[in-house]
């Protein structure tokens, strides 16, 4: 908070990847403990408290292979009170409800709704409390998809923002053999990026605002302004790269592959090299595009991921800066600061350790198009202000709240379905599905009400399609939806059935109240073990046909028997 740290001192560290303490059914199994402790985050800071996956933030990093799945039970061992303000007047998080509570997401994971991490499914310090929805303590992660950039990070109801922001973060791989086929830089050469900004007390503590500055002044409707309150955003001053602040990496004059992350509550990225190179892209949220795309300009809101090439072959020597900006709020807020216009900094060295191999393919993958004649529905979604009891405004989708019933989003499995996102409000929302994948179609600005199309007084008029850019043609997962532009998405629901949520990921705009619940219903006449015609091998539903429960046994809560079902070659204690 208004003192500077000195950029570029730190060498950017690289989360350690996790392994597993043993197997059940042949299964590696993973345990992964929530911890609250202390880690420099910058030279001259103080060491911070912060909330890590096995006491690290981020977390650790999971390797895992498509269609090897994984078992992982999450852990809760944090303290009872919460590290940050709890606004105790949001959903979720009312005065009788534990301040403390966890439950773990895969994002971008096509995983059944039981180990999905369910905003009630939290739990609390060695499972003493329970959320209404918690079900098991260890999660199945078939990784029945395509080798992509995923994330993991907590997804407790009305307390997500503070979670995250406290560290709950960490990476997750899918790889495999094509992906290894196409000889992209790999090693050493390829390294995660996860950008994040945070303030700090001068005694190196986490700052997170505990109510909007100003507070508002009480009116007569309004007498009462909670405290502590959650605010509509939150931006810090400082940016982190793998929880370091502004740090520098030494680089090799040769291509690099980075998986950039947005990892922050709130902040927008608009990334660029100081050298003036450009990036070349090759996957998105989903995994690898078909070709890659050249990009001067790399645009994140929050959870978009870029996995990209750079490069530093002609730049020997020379030091790099990755530069933001991005508004804050985006589009109508205030660009970077001179210090948040500054992410990380690259030094070329002069010589490469051994020659540069790796390759940029001009093809990638194989990718569907899905076709918008398939849909099966097309669905009027909107994004909506409100104003909360506190006079605060309050963001919806579809001007419901999370519990609001009955469930309006209901795909059947199997089923393509378009969803059509009216962005009724003055920020861009980066909108975010659970269990799928999906791709843009199109936006296109609109005014009048488009739940009342044909309304004369306010007729609905759509303007020209815009494509999406070049590198939001692939599966994505999370697509920014502007202000008075509808985004056309288009999906194919399922494999799995049952209730997931879908939401902003702006955290603060997610815990109030931008998340609904969308269910994917029994559909006779889908059989996910018969391939679909047209889609590709590595997106298709047939490697999850067989991921039932049998195979983890998971199902229930009555697992307090996994430690004994370690198997021999168990690494741990
Ligand atoms: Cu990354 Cu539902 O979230
Ligand atoms: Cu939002």
């Amino acid at each position: 908070m208004h003192f500077m740290l000195t950029k570029f001192v730190d060498a950017l560290p690289l989360p350690s990847v996790i392994q597993p303490v043993g197997h059940r059914n042949g299964i590696p199994y993973y345990e992964v403990t929530m911890k609250q402790v202390k880690q420099q985050l910058h030279r001259d800071l103080p060491p911070t408290t912060v909330w890590g996956y096995n006491g690290t933030y981020p977390g650790p990093t999971f390797e895992t292979r498509r269609d090897h799945p994984i078992m992982v039970k999450w852990i809760n061992e944090l303290p009872f009170e919460h590290l940050l303000p709890v606004d105790r007047t949001i959903e979720g998080a009312e005065p009788n409800q534990p301040s403390v509570r966890t439950v773990v997401h895969l994002h971008g994971g096509r995983v059944r709704p039981e180990n999905d991490g369910f905003p009630e499914a939290w739990f609390t310090r060695n499972f003493e409390k329970k959320g209404p929805k918690f079900l098991h303590e260890v999660y199945y992660y078939p990784n029945c998809q395509r080798s992509a950039p995923l994330w993991y990070h907590d997804h407790a109801l009305g307390v997500t923002r503070l979670n995250v922001y406290a560290g709950l973060a960490g990476l997750y791989f899918i790889r495999d053999s094509q992906e290894e086929s196409l000889n992209l830089p790999s090693g050493k050469f390829e390294i995660p990026l996860v950008i994040q900004d945070r303030s700090f007390y001068p005694n190196g503590e986490l700052f997170y605002p505990s109510q909007p500055d100003p507070v508002p002044s009480p009116t007569p409707q309004v007498p009462f302004f909670p405290n502590p309150s959650i605010v509509p955003e939150f931006f810090g001053d400082t940016i982190l790269v793998n929880g370091k602040v502004w740090p520098f990496l030494e680089v090799e004059p040769r291509k690099y592959r980075f998986r950039i992350y947005n990892g922050s509550n709130a902040r927008f990225y608009n990334i660029r090299l100081s050298s003036g190179q450009p990036f070349i892209q090759i996957g998105s949220e989903g995994g690898l595009f078909d070709h890659p795309v050249v990009m001067e300009e790399i645009f994140l809101a929050p959870a978009e991921r870029a996995d990209v090439i750079v490069d530093f072959s002609q730049h020997k020597g020379e030091r790099i800066i990755m530069t933001n900006s991005a508004n804050s709020p985006f589009p109508g807020g205030t660009p970077p600061t001179p210090d948040t216009a500054q992410i990380m900094e690259f030094r070329v060295k002069k010589h490469l350790s051994h020659q540069d191999k790796s390759v940029i393919p001009t093809t990638l993958s194989c990718l569907e198009r899905l076709n918008p004649d398939e849909a099966a529905v097309t669905r009027t979604n909107t994004l909506d202000e409100s104003v909360d009891e506190f006079g605060r405004l309050l963001l919806l989708l579809n001007n419901m709240s999370w519990s609001d019933l009955p469930i309006t989003e209901t795909p059947k499995n199997g089923t393509i379905e378009i969803w059509q996102l009216f962005n009724r409000t003055n920020d861009t929302h980066p909108i975010h599905l659970h269990l799928v994948q999906f791709q843009i179609i199109d936006r296109a600005s609109f005014t009048g009400d488009p739940l009342d199309p044909d309304n004369p007084k306010n007729p609905l008029i759509i303007g020209p399609a815009i494509p999406p850019e070049e590198n939001e043609k692939g599966w994505k997962d999370t697509v920014r939806a502007n202000p008075g532009e509808v985004t056309r998405i288009i999906a194919r629901f399922g494999p799995f059935t049952g209730i997931y949520p879908w939401h902003c990921h702006i955290l603060e705009h997610e815990d109030h109240d931008m998340m609904r619940p969308y269910e994917v219903l029994q559909n006779h006449d889908f059989d996910p073990c018969i391939p679909i015609p047209d889609v590709c091998p590595e997106d298709s539903f047939i490697q999850c046909c067989h991921e039932d429960h049998e195979h983890c046994g998971c199902i229930g809560g009555h697992d307090h028997d996994e430690s004994s079902s370690h198997d021999e070659s168990s690494s741990h204690h």
